[in-house]
């Protein structure tokens, strides 16, 4: 029996003596009472301890004697700087920015919101609100001010704290108007901002209410704030995730149950071991970046590489190989679109052979479905194993993985491998009863969820309930569809529900839909997610006029490309619309977007038996025909 077998059997016979063994690597302050508190609902791991996560991310590191080790390395193509950090550094500035917080009134259970880029301060703010007990929620930087407003009047925030500017390739993106309009339109009003300026970009402040980082940490002196005990079920972060209707669900992470999950997780799925760089090239505002950009690396006591930047055009399509040969990236992190992005333009992989990449183990893909040639291009030009892994913003980790610190399990082109022990995953039809082997089905997993998982919905255990118990009892729903072969491998093959995946990014189409409809000329709209070569899909609008109306279609979807890129965000990449006379439904008046989606992507259909009217899918074939697709 190989090293996961024996790991996912002794999880399988005793889960809690598992996860308290586990446990033993973290420093606790007081010791749990229970490993595991479950009413049948979400998980509560080690109730009753005391612990600190950024103690045990940072100030443990130190008092251990590894303070000058380099713990954050911040890589700017588009800034062309490089900033190394040392822990000792590291715990300087967070307990510095703990103080300014401090002193702005935050306190244990606060709710801080983050509008940060890929920079340092970013990290720090995280860490210097784990600090103190205050729960932090970063929000992406490409979404709207809507999207921001909305996050805002969910978790209520004490404070804000945002940086002056974001840096595209294409341009600077203003973060303080974003953030002044958000702010405008939210019902709740937080008691200040914490502006840091940067020089390519400066914000204006507003007198009494915005308050700037560098001389908030000269006002704080010689101040530095001390780690605050928190209970382990006490939450770290919520992270706003696109559900199914336009609402973003606030998934909440607990301290201790993440902490166990996260550092297990770096050296048994990863491999790491203390003083290894681990490079996740993804952004804060994502789940990825919380866990594998923050939180899992300092945990293991490795370097942890923050870039920003992108896989291509900063400077050129080698950006990804230099940061490896720069800072000897033992193991590097990203979602297939970035590698699809460096494939098309450089496909023989020409700029890699500049650069020496001997450190580099293993390449991790995540964040949307890998597909076979881009991981046999990756392999071929990489020459290590190339890894796909399947996770979600509610998990925080894997779910299913192939263990490299366990054993490398054989590779299956188009399968995340296997279920990691904490995770019972199951096929299901649509009573809930399981599916046999290559059978396809719900993914679920067996409740209790592993520490890490979230245990419910900021303030909200009813959606939470409704949104991933109710329909399979016993089961958290993944909403994702997919199967199981004989030997246990998962394939996972598109989502259930409204969400799509552009570029590795959690999209909701619902939410795009509620936007178009709010336009003057448009009675009703579908958004579908149709095949992109680049960023996997792509969202594509319908729109049905109100009678009587005529426009100039392209004028139209000026209108509504704008709409959608005002209120949701650039990162929706919604680019294209088409106007139709009537939108195909079955009689009962469910718009059929899954059929829709199978003719744009030339895929093999069959006519619902339910449908109302098969002549109104003809004339989708051909407004679909009319932009090159089905
Ligand atoms: N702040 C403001 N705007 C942002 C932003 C941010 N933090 N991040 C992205 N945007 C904007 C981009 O500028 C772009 O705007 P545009 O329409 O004006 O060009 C839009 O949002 C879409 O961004 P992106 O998804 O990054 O697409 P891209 O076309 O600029 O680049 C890739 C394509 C593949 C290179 C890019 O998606 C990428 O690097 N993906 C890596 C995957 C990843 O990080 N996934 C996260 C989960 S692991
Ligand atoms: P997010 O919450 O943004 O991490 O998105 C999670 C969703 O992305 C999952 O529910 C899947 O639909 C998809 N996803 C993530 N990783 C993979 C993968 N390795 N293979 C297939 N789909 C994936």
């Amino acid at each position: 029996m190989g090293r996961y077998q024996d790991s996912y059997d002794a999880w399988t016979a005793d889960a809690e003596g598992f996860w308290a063994n586990a446990a033993a690597e973290i420093d606790w302050i007081s010791p749990w009472d229970k490993v595991l508190e479950w009413n049948g609902s979400g998980a509560r791991w080690f109730t009753g301890a005391q612990c600190n996560t950024c103690f045990n991310a940072v100030d443990r590191h130190v008092l251990s004697g590894h303070g000058a080790q380099t713990a954050l390395i911040y890589d700017s193509p588009v800034t062309d700087t490089v900033t190394r950090l040392t822990y000792g550094e590291l715990l300087d500035a967070v307990s510095h920015f703990a103080a300014v917080l401090q002193r702005r009134g935050v306190g244990k259970g606060d709710r801080v919101i983050l509008y940060m880029p890929m920079i340092a301060e970013a990290a720090i703010a995280m860490l210097a609100c784990a600090r103190i007990g205050a729960i932090h929620s970063v929000v992406f930087g490409g979404f709207a001010a809507q999207e921001l407003a909305t996050r805002i009047d969910d978790a209520k925030p004490k404070l804000m704290v945002l940086a002056s500017c974001g840096i595209e390739p294409n341009r600077l993106v203003a973060y303080k108007p974003l953030v002044d309009a958000a702010l405008d339109l939210a019902t709740h009003k937080p008691d200040g901002c914490i502006v840091l300026q940067r020089p390519q970009l400066e914000a204006s402040l507003q007198e009494g209410r915005d308050f700037d980082w560098a001389q908030e940490l000269v006002a704080v002196g010689d101040t530095r704030a001390d780690c605050v005990p928190v209970r382990s079920e006490d939450p770290l972060y919520i992270l706003y995730t696109s559900g199914t209707t336009g609402e973003p669900k606030g998934v909440v992470r607990d301290n201790g149950g993440h902490m166990v999950a996260l550092k297990w997780s770096l050296k048994n799925i990863y491999d790491m071991d203390p003083g290894d760089v681990y490079w996740a090239a993804s952004d804060v505002g994502w789940v990825v970046g919380h866990s594998y950009i923050v939180y899992a690396p300092l945990l293991q006591r490795c370097t942890t590489v923050l870039f920003e930047g992108k896989p291509v055009g900063t400077p050129d399509a080698g950006t990804f190989w230099r940061v490896i040969e720069d800072h000897k990236v033992n193991a590097l992190f990203t979602a297939p679109t970035a590698f699809r992005a460096i494939k098309k333009e450089d496909p023989d992989a020409l700029l890699m052979s500049k650069y020496d990449l001997s450190s580099l183990k293993t390449l991790y893909l995540a964040g949307e479905r890998a597909d076979t040639d881009t991981i046999k291009w990756a392999e071929d030009a990489l020459k290590v194993p190339v890894i796909d892994h399947w996770w979600q913003t509610e998990t925080g980790w894997a779910i299913a993985a192939n263990p490299m610190g366990l054993e490398s399990l054989p590779v299956k082109y188009g399968s995340p491998c296997v279920a990691m022990p904490g995770y019972q995953v199951e096929i299901v039809d649509d009573a809930a009863k399981p599916v046999a082997a290559g059978v396809s089905g719900a993914v679920v997993v067996k409740l209790p969820l592993p520490p890490g998982c979230l245990p419910t919905l900021w303030q909200n255990d009813e959606k939470f309930h409704e949104a991933y118990l109710a329909e399979f009892p016993g089961y958290y729903k993944t909403a994702d569809a997919g199967y199981k072969d004989a030997d246990g491998y998962l394939y996972i093959m598109a989502r259930t529900d409204d969400i799509i995946n552009v570029a590795g990014h959690r999209l909701s189409t619902g939410a795009m839909e509620e936007v178009l409809s709010a336009h003057p000329d448009v009675a009703e709209c579908a958004v579908i997610g149709i095949a992109d070569p680049l960023k996997g899909q792509v969202p594509l609008g319908f729109l049905v006029l109100n009678s009587g109306v005529e426009r100039v279609e392209s004028e139209l979807e000026k209108e509504v490309v704008s709409m959608v890129r005002d209120q949701i965000g650039p990162v929706a990449a919604f680019k294209q619309a088409l106007v139709v006379q009537r939108l195909p439904k079955t009689r009962s008046g469910k718009v059929l977007r899954g059929t829709m989606r199978k003719i744009a992507d030339a895929e093999t259909w069959k006519m619902p038996a339910t449908i109302d009217d098969p002549e109104i899918l003809n004339e989708i074939t051909l407004a679909l025909q009319s932009i090159g697709r089905g």
